[in-house]
């Protein structure tokens, strides 16, 4: 239940949602101009490439608003709070690449090219409880800054590499805010319940790693693999796994 005068006193979430309203931007702050340094063929690769990171912004507006009232109504006003800046970071960042494409002149994949951009929505999607949805938000977030750090690199002084450098940093705060939500939660959690969150993370690297493969013209046309693509993201992630202290279930997934 939600109180009308909750003490609002975990300073930490409280930090977090400050910094997450100052850090507020528009798409006014971005050159859209910047497009001279991008051949036809980039320009084309690349909005096949977006395309499940395009999608991938919706799918993080649908859990954001997904998970916020399980945890507001479980006693964590302050974390919900930040949830609702989140809200608003992610609805700029689908905004955004809404207007890339438009400013590419591209278009994004068609989904029967990419069936499992929508088996990856569909998994992250499914019923559960919030320490698995900030879990899932977390591996998404992950997989976002991987891509829009290999397009800031590539492309630093266009319109593609401005915006996403410009998008990090918000991808940034969500991270922390997943670090003291996870970390708050997992030592309540049952072995078991925590072993599920290995599964959901095999299941959505299974998952990418079919989608990489579709993905393999268009990246090496950006002197990218799915390979290189997949090991980064999955060093990363196991960062996170073992900083949080999740234990290994006996079969998981390896790239
Ligand atoms: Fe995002
Ligand atoms: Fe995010």
């Amino acid at each position: 239940m939600i109180q009308v005068d909750p003490a609002l006193s975990d300073e930490e979430f409280l930090r977090l949602f400050e910094k997450g309203i100052g850090a507020q931007w528009s798409s006014d702050q971005i050159d859209w101009g910047l497009v001279q340094g991008l051949s036809p063929t980039q320009k084309d690769a690349l909005g096949q490439v977006i395309t499940p990171v395009f999608l991938g912004e919706q799918t993080a507006m649908l859990g954001v608003s997904a998970v916020l009232p399980m945890i507001l109504t479980s006693g964590y006003p302050e974390a919900a709070l930040y949830l609702a800046s989140m809200g608003l970071d992610e609805a700029r960042h689908f905004r955004n690449l809404s207007r890339l494409y438009r400013t590419l002149e591209v278009e994004p994949l068609p989904s029967r090219r990419l069936p499992e951009m929508w088996r990856y929505h569909a998994r992250l999607l499914q019923k559960h409880d919030p320490v698995q949805w900030v879990f899932g938000i977390l591996i998404s977030d992950l997989f976002a800054k991987t891509f829009y750090g290999g397009f800031a690199e590539r492309f630093p002084d266009t319109v593609v590499g401005r915006l996403s450098h410009r998008t990090l940093q918000d991808e940034a705060r969500h991270q922390a805010f997943s670090d003291r939500y996870l970390n708050r939660m997992l030592p309540t959690m049952e072995p078991r319940a925590r072993v599920q969150l290995l599964v959901l993370r095999d299941d959505l690297f299974r998952i990418m790693e079919k989608l990489g493969e579709r993905l393999r013209g268009p990246m090496e046309t950006l002197d990218w693999s799915p390979e290189a693509f997949l090991e980064e993201l999955w060093n990363d992630t196991e960062k996170w796994v073992k900083r949080l202290g999740l234990v290994e279930a006996p079969e998981v997934f390896s790239p």
